[in-house]
């Protein structure tokens, strides 16, 4: 693999031991994964946030770094934590679980890392371009970039986005390569996708059907962000795909699709997906945002619970910077007057759910519905958002 005499140098410990360990480590997956050089990254989006999820390996590891001294050289957005950096006590999060995600936090902050707490970086000012290289690890920002934006990135775990945030490259292989983005499946889409959660439910059934190849998709009518980015979302979680293209609609579609295999979507696979993904259907607490709640997605949700009164619990998750929007144009007052909470920083995956008494949750997102079991020990309701909110204004 090539490097760059600069590189040499950091490799070397000209730069210190927190860059020598970090370009050791891309170096070590840059021959594993046949790089021939580095690429300098524009961005990195660092993951292992939660205290649930890193545990106290993970506070260890980061609190080391950040004292030896180790600082991010560019942009570096957080994944979400593992609750409501303001309003933690409002949501059952022990005192104990909170003083180590703080500390977390701080790490994370002494390094020079943006407080973001959210996997939707794109949303929060920092909007990649066609081509450039990042070093995102979240899979639903991932999957995003790469295949709404065009820009490119692999599925970095934790330690390898922090390495490259800090030395601002990482190895030149996998989708930084034009040659590793062609499509090898096509999905022809034979149902109109109406909602978020049919967007969801075909990522879930393309990802459990292909596991982690590229799908081409014909067959998709008009759709918006919020469609991709839940779309995506549950693709990366059910099989693990980083990209995929759309007739007419992202960026890197115009590929040779004559010779790929054809797997049909029909409405009766939309349905079959939708009631696979339920295992109860009488929610005591509906989240909505995974991905995190765009602007226009609390905008949305504002108009549907004007003026009315929940009887289930319903918690928005969002970032901070879209609920700030949502405070300054009185979406928040309505919003929190018809029952719900709007939840920053965090998520129903990555808080600890499971120690709350919520035995059913209703989601309109297929990764949260895949996750839900596993990480939460929670029964779901898989649905979209007419028919949760009927569940929750009953
Ligand atoms: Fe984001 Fe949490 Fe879903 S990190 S994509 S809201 S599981």
């Amino acid at each position: 693999m090539y490097l760059t005499k600069k590189e040499e140098e950091m490799l070397n410990g000209a730069e210190g031991g927190i860059v020598a360990k970090c370009m050791k480590l891309l170096v070590k997956l840059g021959e594993i994964y046949g790089a021939d050089k580095m690429v300098k990254i524009t961005s990195a989006q660092a993951s292992g946030v939660s205290y649930k999820s890193i545990g106290e390996p993970g506070l260890e590891f980061l609190r080391g770094f950040a004292k030896d001294g180790a600082k991010v050289r560019v942009p570096t957005y957080l994944n979400p934590a593992g609750m409501d950096l303001g309003n933690w006590r409002d949501f059952g999060i022990s005192e104990k679980f909170a003083k180590k995600q703080i500390e977390i936090i701080d790490a994370f902050k002494k390094m020079g890392v943006y407080l973001t707490c959210s996997c939707t970086p794109y949303l929060l000012g920092n909007l990649p371009r066609f081509k450039e290289h990042l070093a995102w690890s979240e899979s639903s920002a991932v999957i995003f970039a790469n295949s709404v934006i065009g820009a490119r990135t692999n599925r970095e775990g934790g330690p390898s986005a922090l390495a490259a945030a800090i030395t601002g490259r990482t190895g030149n292989y996998g989708l930084h390569l034009d040659e590793n983005r062609k499509p090898d499946s096509l999905i022809d889409v034979k149902t109109d996708l109406k909602t978020n959660a049919d967007f969801s439910a075909l990522g879930y059934w393309t990802g459990k059907t292909i596991k982690d190849r590229i799908p081409y998709f014909c067959g998709i009518g008009d759709c918006t962000t919020d469609n991709l980015k839940i779309f995506g979302a549950a693709m990366a979680a059910s099989g693990g795909i980083a990209l995929y293209h759309i007739h007419d609609k992202t960026p890197e579609a115009r590929q040779e699709i004559k010779n790929l295999e054809k797997i049909i979507f029909t409405a009766n696979d939309l349905k079959k997906c939708r009631s696979e993904l339920s295992d109860c259907d009488d929610p005591d607490l509906i989240v909505i945002g995974c991905p995190h709640a765009s602007f226009a997605e609390i905008e949305t949700l504002t108009k549907k619970l004007k003026g009315k009164k929940l009887t289930k619990e319903l918690w928005i998750f969002t970032s901070r910077s879209q609920k700030i929007w949502a405070d300054e144009m009185g979406y928040t007052g309505i919003i929190q007057e018809a029952g719900a909470k709007i939840v920053c920083d965090t998520c129903m995956v990555v808080s600890p759910l499971e120690e709350m008494d919520y035995k059913c949750i209703g989601t309109n997102s297929g990764k949260a519905a895949k996750y839900l079991p596993g990480f939460c020990k929670k029964k779901v309701y898989f649905a979209d958002i007419d028919s949760l909110l009927e569940k929750g204004l009953k």
